[in-house]
């Protein structure tokens, strides 16, 4: 084998499974030698929003823990199976986590990702890097986005400037720009209202390829009054999750909605605030030639057909067509990282996160028993 293989594990604020990828960085091009996407079920995933809630305790939280390490486990034996390659073959697992808080300012900043990455490396023998964010909180940093670095590897053009656009539960955006430093920040929600909105409204866990969305109005009162939300103006480096955007938070915007819309039109108004707020922080680049998405928002037309209209300008395409679909970017990312903590390179994007400086990020837990190099 030319490079080594590394695993990477991504379960992100959409809470909806967890994306295993298997890669290897020869000359540090992505190769991807499998991929797999495990579903949550609906009870883990309604523990993992309970505890999100803090509507839980911390004895479930420590089940949960455990609970998401033998997910992550399992998707890793099936992984290795699939790709017909040997635990002792891999060389480390980068497992990002179920984010369950994520607080990075404020006078006690952290963020917290469950898994237990010593139950994962003790159940796959194999050595795994977990704990990404922390470190750059710690300096300062918002620990968020950390994929910026990995797109600014894969996707930067010499001679275009670029922005790539992650639809998770919330979106972030990269802009690449020949010559400049990579800038990054999350925009806003993307999936998190929408899925939260249609699970309400019917018993969906998301809206396939935006079909209810786009035949519904937007609701421009709705639109402008979550829009001056004071998160938006806030400048980068920024960061959010649940704690900001959730169910409650477009409960409080439609109170003040007079008449009450109708369901399917604040679905489509969500989604034009998705794509309202992405291109608007595209647009703080400047000019960009070229728009690429990735994440399961890049799956819903309705929504890069929004974006593509608020853009008035660059093309909207998705990773799939520069070598990586959009699915698996994240868990290639976290696969991309752990190498960068064995190979002790830094991890983060000083320029996106705010962290005062280049960090190595990640706890590295060797598996017990196997001595490696
Ligand atoms: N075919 C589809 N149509 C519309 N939305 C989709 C589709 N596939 C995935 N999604 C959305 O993508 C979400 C998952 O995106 P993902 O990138 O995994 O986010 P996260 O990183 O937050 O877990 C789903 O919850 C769903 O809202
Ligand atoms: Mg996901």
């Amino acid at each position: 084998m030319s490079a080594s293989l590394y695993v990477g594990l991504m379960t992100g604020t959409s809470a909806d499974g967890i994306d295993a990828c298997l890669a290897s960085f020869p000359e540090n091009r992505p190769v991807e030698h499998a991929n797999l996407q495990r579903p949550f079920g609906d009870a883990l995933r309604e523990r993992i929003l309970a505890v999100c809630r803090a509507d839980a305790t911390l004895a479930d939280a420590a089940t949960l823990d455990i609970e998401l390490a033998d997910a992550s486990a399992s998707a890793v034996t099936e992984l290795l199976s699939r790709a017909g390659i040997a635990a002792a073959d891999v060389r480390a697992i980068g497992s990002h986590g179920q984010t369950v808080l994520h607080r990075p300012e404020g006078s006690a900043p952290t963020t917290i990702q469950l898994g237990d990455p010593h139950r994962l490396a003790v159940l796959t023998g194999i050595d795994t890097v977990a704990d990404f964010r922390r470190a750059d909180v710690a300096a300062g940093g918002e620990g968020a986005p950390l994929a910026p670095a990995f797109h600014a590897q894969v996707f930067a053009a010499e001679a275009e400037r670029r922005a790539v656009v992650n639809l998770g539960g919330i979106a972030n955006v990269t802009l690449l720009r020949p010559g400049e430093p990579v800038l990054g920040f999350d925009t806003g929600p993307a999936n998190v209202l929408l899925d939260a909105w249609i699970g309400r409204q019917q018993v969906e866990r998301f809206d396939a390829e935006g079909a209810w969305a786009a035949g519904g109005q937007v609701v421009a009162g709705l639109l402008e009054r979550m829009c001056a939300d004071p998160w938006f103006q806030r400048p980068p480096p920024k960061s959010t999750g649940r704690e900001l955007f959730h169910a409650g938070w477009l409960d409080a915007h439609l109170t003040h909605t007079d008449p009450q819309p109708a369901p399917r039109d604040v679905q489509a108004t969500l989604a034009e605030l998705t794509a309202r707020t992405v291109a608007e922080g595209i647009q703080q680049a400047g000019r960009v030639d070229r728009v690429l998405v990735c994440g399961g928002g890049a799956y819903n037309p309705d929504l890069l057909a929004r974006l593509q209209r608020r853009l008035d300008g660059p093309p909207v395409e998705t990773t799939a067509e520069y070598g990586i679909a959009p699915n698996h970017v994240e868990a290639m990312a976290f696969a991309w990282l752990a190498r960068q903590r064995i190979a002790e390179r830094p991890g983060n994007c000083p320029s996106v996160t705010g962290a005062s400086r280049d960090l190595i990020l990640g706890s590295l837990i060797r598996a017990p028993g196997v001595a490696k190099g």
